[in-house]
């Protein structure tokens, strides 16, 4: 009875949060999560078409296609061009809007800060701030920028005291760029508990060894767009309020800004460059905040959902010079995060114009070429549409934290530190 009726009552509470309350959020109501695959200009075309028909089509290439949302009205025109291009198509998902309430529920029920929910972007600065005022020793606040409403981007220092004679070598983590890769921020958060409360002594080490900088979501304004409006919002927000807003933060990093898998049409809803190089006051900002960073051993970017570890640079297959090195590190890396749940092997590592397709304008890209940071990389990690069961967010927490620890063990023994 008293079940039935708390059953009743959080029904009431979930559904006037999507349909009342909240009444610009996004339902994705049947639209299907479909994967493509087959011949590249095929893809391109078939993008293009249903771009066409809906300027906010949200799609992520894949290695061999890629994973498109299809509205209902759309269905037609997308079955149409599949049987023209001879693409072949499986359907992930019927209706994605299921996920997207699943996902939103799971926060109602549960507010106190964890790794078995998603939470919004002042929970995850909660869970920062608690964590700099418990280990006040070993760890501090930091900003590393702003956004365009005015948020803070918020990032934990942890820099046990170490011996006095040499500073230590920063390692930076930079993750959320993309609103919607909400894993990436749960496993950032996840990782930092690691570092902080871990017995393990291989952990504890790893703490130890590095003065981290650690930015769980650099792209706040459009992570709590994301979470509050449209799941899909990759995005800064910028210009919010007239019809096309936002840019790409990814592709907005002054390094070969504007070439490749990059859009200069505004409206364009996911890869829409900016006006120009650091347009976006997200990177503007993050960028001299990291330029400032003196020892910058690694520079880390966390993404989801392409499972593949990638080194520079994205948009060129021409290897730098310690392009060997790199593998060696990743390959360690990614031996040690395989070892955790051996689910999933990475792809990778190699470049992203290897693996993947070439982008411009990103981060990685921008930090090698412009600080000459010796160890590169951004991880993507696991999912299905940019979505992770809540309840299994450990499992990739637990391959991130013995990813670093494989990277930071190879390097240490190419002597890189
Ligand atoms: C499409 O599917 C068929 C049958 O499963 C397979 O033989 C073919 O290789 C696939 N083509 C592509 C491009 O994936
Ligand atoms: C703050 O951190 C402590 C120690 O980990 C934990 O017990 C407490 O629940 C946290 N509080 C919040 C609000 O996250
Ligand atoms: C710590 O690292 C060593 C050496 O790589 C390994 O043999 C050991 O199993 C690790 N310990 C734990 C608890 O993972
Ligand atoms: C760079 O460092 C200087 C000197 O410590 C400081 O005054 C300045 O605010 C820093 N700039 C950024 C963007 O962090
Ligand atoms: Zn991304």
């Amino acid at each position: 009875m008293k079940f039935l009726f708390l059953f009743a009552f959080y029904t009431i509470v979930y559904f006037g949060f999507v349909s009342g309350v909240d009444s610009g959020y996004r339902t994705y109501e049947n639209y299907k999560y479909i994967k493509v695959q087959g011949d590249r200009t095929g893809i391109e075309i078939l993008k293009l078409a249903l771009q066409d028909k809906d300027d906010s089509l949200v799609y992520s290439d894949t290695r061999d296609g890629a994973e498109i949302v299809v509205a209902p009205d759309s269905e037609i025109l997308f079955n149409k061009i599949i049987a023209t291009e001879n693409l072949n198509a499986t359907v992930l998902y019927n209706d994605i809007s299921e996920i997207i309430l699943m996902e939103k529920s799971m926060r109602r029920r549960n507010r106190k800060f964890s790794w078995t929910a998603y939470f919004d972007i002042d929970d995850i600065y909660g869970f920062l701030r608690n964590m700099s005022e418990t280990y006040s020793e070993w760890s501090e606040l930091i900003v590393g920028g702003q956004s365009y409403q005015g948020r803070s981007i918020l990032g934990l220092r942890i820099n046990t005291p170490g011996s006095k004679d040499s500073p230590k070598p920063v390692v930076f983590i930079e993750s959320g760029i993309h609103a919607r890769e909400w894993i990436a921020p749960a496993t950032t958060t996840y990782f930092i508990n690691e570092l902080l409360t871990s017995n393990d002594p291989n952990i504890t080490a790893l703490r130890d060894q590095f003065d981290w900088r650690i930015f769980p979501s650099v792209n706040p304004d459009g992570y709590h767009y994301s979470y509050t409006v449209d799941r899909f919002w990759r995005k800064t927000v910028s210009g919010f309020g007239s019809s096309c807003f936002g840019a790409d933060p990814n592709r907005n990093w002054n390094y070969n800004w504007g070439q490749f898998s990059s859009s200069n049409n505004p409206c364009d809803y996911q890869i829409y460059a900016g006006s120009q190089p650091f347009s976006e006051i997200e990177t503007r900002t993050l960028s001299s905040y990291i330029e400032n960073i003196s020892n910058l051993l690694a520079y880390i970017s966390f993404h989801s959902k392409a499972a593949m570890l990638l080194v520079p640079y994205s948009d060129s297959t021409k290897r730098i010079d310690n392009y060997d090195d790199l593998i060696q590190v990743g390959k360690t890396s990614l031996d040690y995060g395989y070892e955790v749940n051996k689910k999933e092997r990475y792809g990778g590592p190699g470049t992203a114009a290897e693996i993947l397709y070439k982008a411009s304008g990103g981060s990685m890209d921008w930090v090698r070429y412009t600080l000459a940071t010796p160890l590169v990389y951004t991880y993507e990690l696991r999912g299905n549409s940019f979505h992770w069961p809540p309840s299994r967010i450990y499992e990739q927490g637990d391959e991130v934290t013995q990813m670093m620890l494989g990277l930071a063990t190879e390097a240490q023994k190419l002597g890189y530190y």
